[in-house]
C-alpha cells in the first residue's frame, strides 16, 4: 500500500487520477516484460521472428544504457534484423508508429516489431507523494506490416526540461565539474495537465480532420493513460462519449509509452475492438512530446 510509504489516501489517488491499482516490477527485468510482450505479439500476428525486418523499442530507459532493449529482444526472440531503441517518453508508441510507417513506405522494411517497454517505478522518488502514486511498469508490442490502416498521424515536440524531467546519473569522473543531477522523476503536474488537455484536443481534431472522420465514426479513442481527468476534460470538446474513451488507468496506472499498446491488447482480447474498427490514439509526455493518429484496425 502506497499510503504506508507516503502521506496519501486511496480516496485522493482515485479522485485526482483515476488510479486504483498498478504493477511494479520486483524481480522481473524490463527485458523480461518486453520479451513476453514481443512473443505474444508475434504469436497473435502469426509472424515468425526470422521474418522481422526491424525491431524498434520505445523506452525512457532500458535495463542498460547499451546494449539497447531492442538488441536484447532481438537476441531473446531469435530474430536477425537491425534493432534500436528511442526515447519519446509517453508519446513513444505513436512516434514508433510514425517511424515504422516511414521505413515501410520507403521500402526499407516490410515487417516491423514495435515494442514499448517502461519501468517507470525505477525513476520515482518514493518519498514524493505528488509523483510516486502515479506510475506502473509494463510492456506492450505490435507487429506492423504494409497496408492502408494508418489513416493519419502527427507527432510534435516542444523542448522543455522544466515541467517534466528525469535526470541521468553518470559515473564519477576526476575531471567533471558539473553538479550531480537529481535522478528522480520531477513534474509540475498542474502545468503538464494543461499541456496534456490542450494537446489532446488539438492533435485529435487535426488527425480526425486529415482522415476525414468524425467522432461518431470512431469506435474508441485510446489515450495515453496519465490521468482520467485529462481525457474527461478533452471528451466534450472532441464530441466523444465516455463509452468511446478507453480507460486502463484504473488498473495499470501511468506506464508511459507502454500504456497504449497494453490497453489495445486488452481491448482486442475482450472483443471490445475488432478488425475494421476506426480508432484514435493520442499521447503526450516528457520532451515535451505529443502524438496522435487515426487507424483502421
Ligand atoms: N496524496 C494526497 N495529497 C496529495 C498528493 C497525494 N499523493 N499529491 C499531492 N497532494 C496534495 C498537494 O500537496 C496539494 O495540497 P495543497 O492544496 O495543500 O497544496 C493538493 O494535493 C493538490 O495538488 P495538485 O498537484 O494541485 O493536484 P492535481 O489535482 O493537479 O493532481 C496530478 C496532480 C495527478 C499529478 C495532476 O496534475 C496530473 O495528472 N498532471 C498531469 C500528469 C501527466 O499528464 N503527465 C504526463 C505524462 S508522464 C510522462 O511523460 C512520463
Amino acid at each position: 500500500m502506497v499510503s504506508e510509504i507516503v502521506d496519501t489516501t486511496d480516496e485522493w489517488i482515485t479522485s485526482r487520477t483515476g488510479i486504483k491499482t498498478r504493477y511494479v516490477s520486483t524481480t522481473e527485468t524490463l527485458l523480461d516484460l518486453a520479451v513476453e510482450a514481443s512473443k505474444k505479439a508475434l504469436a497473435s500476428a502469426g509472424i515468425e521472428s526470422k521474418d522481422l525486418d526491424m525491431i524498434i523499442c520505445s523506452t525512457i530507459k532500458g535495463d542498460y544504457v547499451t546494449p539497447s532493449m531492442a538488441c536484447l529482444i532481438q537476441r531473446d526472440i531469435e530474430a536477425k534484423c537491425p534493432s534500436f531503441d528511442f526515447n519519446a517518453a509517453c508519446s513513444g508508441f505513436v512516434y514508433g508508429l510514425d517511424m515504422a510507417d516511414a521505413y515501410i513506405r520507403a521500402g526499407k522494411a516490410e515487417t516491423i516489431l514495435l515494442v514499448s517497454a517502461e519501468a517507470m517505478t525505477r525513476h520515482i522518488d518514493w518519498t514524493d507523494r505528488a509523483t510516486c502514486v502515479l506510475f506502473g511498469d509494463g510492456a506492450g508490442a505490435v507487429v506492423l506490416k504494409k497496408g492502408d490502416g494508418l489513416r493519419s498521424i502527427k507527432i510534435t515536440a516542444k523542448g522543455d526540461d522544466k515541467l517534466l524531467v528525469i535526470g541521468s546519473v553518470f559515473s564519477p569522473s576526476p575531471f567533471a565539474k558539473q553538479p550531480q543531477i537529481d535522478p528522480a522523476f520531477r513534474m509540475n503536474g498542474g502545468e503538464v495537465f494543461k499541456f496534456a488537455v490542450s494537446s489532446v484536443i488539438k492533435d485529435v481534431k487535426q488527425v480526425m480532420k486529415e482522415a476525414g472522420v468524425e467522432a461518431k465514426d470512431i469506435a474508441m479513442m485510446v489515450p495515453h493513460q496519465a490521468n482520467l481527468r485529462v481525457f474527461q476534460a478533452a471528451r466534450d470538446k472532441l464530441g466523444f462519449t465516455d463509452e468511446q474513451i478507453a480507460n486502463g488507468i484504473d488498473h495499470y496506472g501511468n506506464t508511459s509509452s507502454a500504456s497504449i499498446p497494453l490497453l489495445l491488447d486488452e481491448l482486442m482480447e475482450q472483443g471490445r475492438l475488432v478488425k475494421g474498427d476506426l480508432i484514435v490514439l493520442t499521447a503526450f509526455g516528457g520532451g515535451l512530446t505529443t502524438g496522435a493518429c487515426v487507424i483502421k484496425l
